[in-house]
């Protein structure tokens, strides 16, 4: 039996809509110590959010949504909380299955997933095969990712490839490097949020973000739900993005010159 089309319904702006939306998940320890917790309680609550988050972007036919859960920085993070982590990862690969088939989303991990522990590894493998026929939203989940890291793997594998004459250093433009991201079908994001007020970005997608849309949200990532997802979505409406090239490419601007 086919699974119900999932209905779409994408809130109008005025603006335009992203169709790739990357998200740096920030200020899970600080929300649990404002509230007198254990920084951990804060990661739990987060995922409350991860769900939330991808389920709205999936009804509103947003295409891809990237979450950075853990950097190749975290893991020098205490000793336990790398462990909760990655037993919290595991449990949402598993109890997170039927959300995602019902909401039409496939899982992809982008990163050195070769670094996580085997369990997780496993499930991970599992839910991107059960989720890989869906064509709606595309979850890209950022674990153990770090941009320096996946542009040194990308020149690494070029490298290798030019020794062996696959390719010449002479074709080496943008488009090349990019066939050696870790994600090389997935258009680069058009808006990059990042939660809990915090003004960098902390390693992640240093590539693909060169001409992406930026929004700081000043809630921590477990109270970023949909009234915060679309004050960012009606910011982005908002912008005008050009590229480095001039707005005066505008139907209205073009009106005018005539
Ligand atoms: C983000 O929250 C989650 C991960 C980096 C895994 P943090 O754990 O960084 O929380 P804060 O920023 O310390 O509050
Ligand atoms: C970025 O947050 C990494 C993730 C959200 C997974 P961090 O909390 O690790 O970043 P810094 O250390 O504040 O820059
Ligand atoms: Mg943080």
């Amino acid at each position: 039996m086919s699974r119900p089309r999932l209905k779409i319904e994408r809130p109008d702006f005025g603006g335009p809509f992203p169709e790739h939306i990357a998200v740096i998940m920030d200020g899970n320890g600080r929300w649990a110590k404002g509230r007198g917790m254990l920084r951990v309680f804060g990661h739990k609550e987060g995922i409350g959010s991860v769900r939330e988050i991808t389920t709205e972007c999936a009804k509103m036919g947003v295409k891809s949504l990237t979450l950075y859960a853990f950097s190749v920085e975290n893991w020098k993070r205490p000793r336990q909380e790398v462990a909760f982590l990655m037993e919290l990862l595991e449990q949402f690969l598993v109890d997170e299955r039927p959300t995602l088939m019902d909401n039409n989303v496939r899982l992809r991990a982008i990163g050195r997933i070769d670094d996580l522990p085997e369990a997780a590894l496993a499930r991970l493998r599992e839910t991107e095969e059960i989720t890989a026929k869906n064509d709606g939203l595309l979850l890209r989940l950022a674990l153990s990712y770090g941009a320096r890291a996946e542009i040194a793997d990308a020149l690494k594998r070029f490298a290798r490839d030019v020794a062996a004459g696959k390719v010449r250093e002479s074709e080496i433009d943008d488009e090349t490097l990019r066939r050696y991201l870790y994600d090389a079908t997935t258009p680069d994001p058009d808006l990059l949020i990042r939660t809990s007020g915090e003004l960098r970005i902390s390693n992640f997608l240093l590539w693909q973000i060169s001409y992406s849309e930026i929004y700081v949200a000043k809630e921590c990532w477990p109270e970023f739900r949909r009234p915060q997802l679309l004050a960012a979505l009606e910011d982005y409406a908002k912008r005008v993005r050009k590229f480095g090239g001039l707005v005066s490419d505008t139907p209205s601007a073009s009106e005018a010159r005539a």
